[in-house]
């Protein structure tokens, strides 16, 4: 195919933002932000500026506040010092011609006392301790468990997103092209919007309408401070990951796409698997097919999709672009690798959360191989 054919090569508007080709990096947790502090610092901004050529980059998962913190090493940006380093990968990534939005992330119930400020419970919708869920607190804690968080009180949901409007602000300072609000992979806005966490009986629980009430309040603060084209969001309809279940995903999620339909977004970004990658059963259509109709913004697509089957389902008209995370760990130049059909670098896993360059900015590029060949 000529790749003035090919369908991930076709330019595509994300508001103002020309985004080259369709071939996206996902947000991807590497935990090797600077400490105390977590900081993002130049190795940060060396990864993703080997990356930029990909048409946008989302930035790992990064919390907005201290209470919005779930694990060891991940960076934030409420502190001015945070500020400071992201402008770091801002620069980095402009530098090299890149784009980038932040990816806004609260854990919610994902989070241990160790984590919290005054080493307080996590919060959450409803105190219902996510069986089976880990994370990590320090270097050498190996995974811990995850105890039952504290339910939010109803005055607490102001500060909530006053946490989420500051962390837009900041990542508006920090220098990101726009930012991309989490509210996927069992996270607070998820443990929201999904019946299985949910089971409040107030106003932010119960029927969809009331369980999507705080996820909408916090997309509103953030599209306050970008404006509406600069702003997407990641939800995770069938996922599984940190024991998370809804009852009818294609209506919770369809009304969840309506509604960010109302508000002008520009992109929904929809993991289309249980987590990394597990769709043994096939994309979950009927649920695709809810927020389609639903949403007539940018569609993004993820979930360990190969080149060949992004280009099938972009010229099905299932997806407008596609997002990828392991491929693009392991190739920094992605995009040109689909764009000669190359051989990929395999990743390796054991280098994903934490560490330092090994497994981070030392895979090699083409260009890199045929040098050394
Ligand atoms: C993780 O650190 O395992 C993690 C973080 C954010 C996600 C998914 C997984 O969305």
């Amino acid at each position: 195919m000529s790749n003035q054919n090919d369908p991930l090569f076709q330019p595509h508007h994300l508001g103002e933002l020309a985004l080259p080709n369709r071939i996206l990096m996902s947000p991807l947790t590497r935990s090797r932000s600077s400490q105390p502090g977590d900081i993002p610092n130049d190795m940060n901004a060396r990864y993703y500026q080997q990356r930029a050529s990909a048409g946008l980059i989302l930035s790992e998962a990064t919390q907005v506040s201290p209470q919005g913190k779930g694990y060891a090493f991940t960076p934030g940006i409420h502190s001015q010092e945070q500020i400071e380093g992201w402008k770091k990968v801002t620069g980095a990534v402009h530098m090299a011609g890149g784009r980038i939005h932040m990816q806004l992330w609260h854990v919610g119930r994902i989070s241990h006392p160790d984590l919290q400020p005054n080493g307080e419970k996590p919060v959450a919708p409803s105190a219902i301790k996510p069986e089976g869920a880990k994370t990590f607190i320090s270097a050498d804690s190996g995974m811990v468990d995850i105890p039952e968080p504290r339910a939010l009180e109803i005055a607490e949901m102001t500060d909530i997103v006053e946490q989420y409007r500051q962390g837009a602000l900041n990542a508006k300072e920090a220098g990101f092209d726009g930012v991309e609000v989490h509210a996927a992979n069992g996270y607070l806005l998820d443990q929201f919007i999904k019946s299985g966490s949910n089971h409040r009986t107030d106003e932010y629980g119960g029927s969809v309408e009331n369980r999507l009430r705080l996820p909408l309040m916090v997309v509103e603060a953030v599209i306050d401070v970008w404006g509406k084209d600069k702003v997407g969001v990641r939800v995770s309809p069938t996922g599984s990951f940190n024991a998370m279940d809804d009852d009818n995903p294609a209506e919770t999620f369809g009304t969840f796409a309506r509604h960010l339909n109302d508000l002008g977004i520009a992109y929904i970004e929809v993991v289309e698997d249980s987590f990394q990658g597990n769709h043994a059963n096939g994309r979950p259509e009927e649920v695709i097919d809810a927020i389609r109709a639903g949403f007539k913004g940018t569609y993004i697509a993820n979930g360990a999709y190969t080149a060949d089957e992004a280009r099938k389902r972009i010229d099905e008209g299932r997806c407008d672009l596609v997002t990828f995370g392991r491929p693009f760990i392991a190739n920094p130049d992605l995009p040109e690798r689909f764009r000669q059909n190359a051989p990929l670098n395999d990743w390796d896993d054991s280098t994903f959360y934490g560490g330092d360059e090994h497994g981070y900015t030392d895979y090699p590029t083409l260009i890199e191989l045929e040098k050394s060949a």
